[in-house]
This record gives C-alpha cells, structure tokens and sequence, in this order.
C-alpha cells in the first residue's frame, strides 16, 4: 500500500460509509494500523526541508519534529475511523430503538434563554498572569468541555466567562466561532456583572459546605490550572473582597485518596448535573475519574441534609 493510501482511505471512508462492506472496512482499518510507515508523509521536499532542519535541531527535537509528522499524517485517519465508529453506534441504537442522547435538532433549542435552570456559574479568567502558555491551553480546554457538557444538557446553567481577554482570549480564538457560542462572554469582572450579595466563590479551602443550589446565586469557579501551586488563592480572594465562599461537599458523601481540589471543568460538570435533578453523590461518583480513589461514604449526613434547605454560606469580612 502507498503512503497515500492511508490518508485515501480516511477521506473515503468519511465520504461514504456505507459503500464499503463492513469486512473490507474492517481490513483498512487493520491495515492502517499494521503498516505505520504508511503515514510517513516522506514526499521529496520534506525530505529536503528534514535535512535542513537536522542542521539546526537537536537530536531529541527531530525525534519530537518526526512524531509530529507522523501525527499529522495519521490524523485524518483517525478522525475517519471515529466517524464510522459514531455513525456505526448511531445506526445500532436506532435499529435497537435505543436513545443515545438529544439529537442535534433537540439541541438546538437547548438554549441558555429557554432553559428552566436559572442558577448561573461563572468561571473567573483574571488568572492570565499567573499561568503559562501549557497551563493557559489546559484551562481553555477544560473551558470548551464546560461549554459542550452545557450544551448537550437539557436544562443548560446560565453559563458565563469573566475577565475574558489577554492570554486566555487569545488562545481561544485558535478556537473558531467561539463568538458565536451561547455563553455569556464578559471582559469585566464577576464584581462588576453581578451583585455582591449574589456572589459564591468556590474554593475547597472554605469551610462553607454548599449543599444545595440556589437559582439567586451566582457560583464563581476559578478559571485557574496550577496544579495547586497557587494553594487556597481564591479563598484568599474571596476573604479579601468579602466575597461568600463555599465548597462542594465532597467529604459528606466520599471518601478520597486524592486532594479535593477539582478541575475547573469537573466542578462545572457536578454542578450542572445537580441542577439537572442527580443527587450531590451521584454526581461525584459519575464525574470524578478514577485515579481521585473516590469511593461512597457509608455514613452520610442524611439528617445535616433534610434540616439544610439553603446553601449554608456565610458572608466573610467587610467588601474591601
Ligand atoms: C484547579 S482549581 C484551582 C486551585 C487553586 N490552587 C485554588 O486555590 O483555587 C480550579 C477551581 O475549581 C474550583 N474548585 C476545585 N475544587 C473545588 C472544591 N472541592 N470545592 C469547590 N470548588 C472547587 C475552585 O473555584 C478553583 O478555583
């Protein structure tokens, strides 16, 4: 087989599916993955420009430049073998009368406006100066995942981006259409969108336990990944604001082998799945992955809980 070959097929298999019977699929999809070299896109005038860069790269940046390549080339691939995969699950579920999920129609009136959730999360992006490039990707990434878990919800949270400019702003215009996103996108600060009063800043160093959502409140989660190098930031900031601050109420319901301090997309994901009717340890215990060891205490405040009716969160200091 050519080199060529394997991006043919990609693009083949992603314009119809359906013209190849299933084993012949199966065979390409094998072969693609017995033959590597396949994907070596060695045409001559990269082959030229390799040399000219073994010149000035390092031994360990060629093997980096080759792996990159060899991405590149496979790429297509990949995505064509994840399309068939989907289009394969979606002929499946609706020959077995199975529901995979609102459709795309269905989503499409899942808007923030028509929602039946009026609870808000913003996620505060004034982190840009204390994050990296790598930290600043990761955060925007974890950004997308809040966006797309909203979308596909029925019931979507009035979901805002605040202090959205600087770094962050740039590395998601890499992202095209986020404009056209339904977000509610903000250049100022939480402070100065909402009101004081109606502000709950999440932190897992408070010791405000939250243990029910309130539709009045606005919950601000930190648009911040720093792999705890920032320790108790934003419950520093929310004591010098004078912010309410409050925290998930992990230990009422799981015991954890890991820290508690969640990825800003994790939090975003228990919140929206409460506001969708899922109990505090049913969300845990769907979002958390894994490698966090979280596994369901027995002795769950079951009392604390039916005497609790609103979020138990108190107002710190005087506004600064
Ligand atoms: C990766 S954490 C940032 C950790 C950072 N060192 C700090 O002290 O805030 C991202 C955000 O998720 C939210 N968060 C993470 N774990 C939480 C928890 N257990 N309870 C409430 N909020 C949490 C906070 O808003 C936090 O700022």
């Amino acid at each position: 087989m050519s080199e060529m070959d394997g991006l043919t097929i990609a693009t083949e298999l992603d314009r119809d599916v359906t013209k190849y019977p299933a084993e012949k699929r199966l065979k390409m999809e094998n072969s693609s993955e017995e033959d590597p070299d396949m994907y070596n896109a060695d045409t001559s005038s990269i082959m030229c420009m390799k040399s000219e860069m073994s010149k000035t790269l390092s031994k360990r940046q060629l093997k980096k430049q080759k792996q990159k390549e060899k991405w590149l080339a496979y790429r297509p691939v990949k995505r064509a073998k994840e399309k068939l995969k989907l289009r394969q699950k979606k002929l499946d579920a609706r020959l077995n009368n199975i529901k995979l999920g609102p459709s795309r129609k269905e989503l499409k009136h899942s808007k923030m406006l028509q929602s039946n959730c009026n609870v808000r999360i913003a996620v505060d992006l004034s982190f840009d100066d204390i994050m990296n490039d790598k930290e600043i990707s990761k955060c925007i990434k974890q950004l997308l995942r809040c966006y797309s878990l909203n979308r596909r919800a029925k019931d979507p949270v009035q979901f805002y981006i605040t202090n959205f400019g600087g770094k962050c702003k740039k590395e998601m215009e890499k992202h095209t259409g986020y404009m056209n996103w339904d977000v509610n996108f903000h250049s100022e600060s939480y402070r100065d969108i909402f009101e004081s009063k109606d502000l709950v800043y999440l932190t897992s160093e408070s010791d405000n336990i939250i243990y029910s959502l309130e539709e009045n409140k606005v919950y601000v989660i930190g648009g911040l990944v720093d792999h705890n190098s920032y320790k108790g930031i934003c419950h520093q900031i929310a004591q010098e604001k004078g912010i309410s601050h409050g925290k998930l109420p992990i230990e009422e319901f799981l015991e954890m082998k890991t820290r508690k301090v969640l990825t800003i997309d994790h939090v975003f994901e228990i919140l929206l799945e409460v506001t969708g009717g899922k109990s505090w340890k049913e969300a845990f215990l769907h979002v958390l992955p894994p490698r966090k060891g979280a596994v369901e205490r027995a002795e769950v405040f079951k009392e604390k809980l039916s005497t609790v009716s609103e979020t138990q969160v108190q107002s710190n200091t005087e506004p600064s």
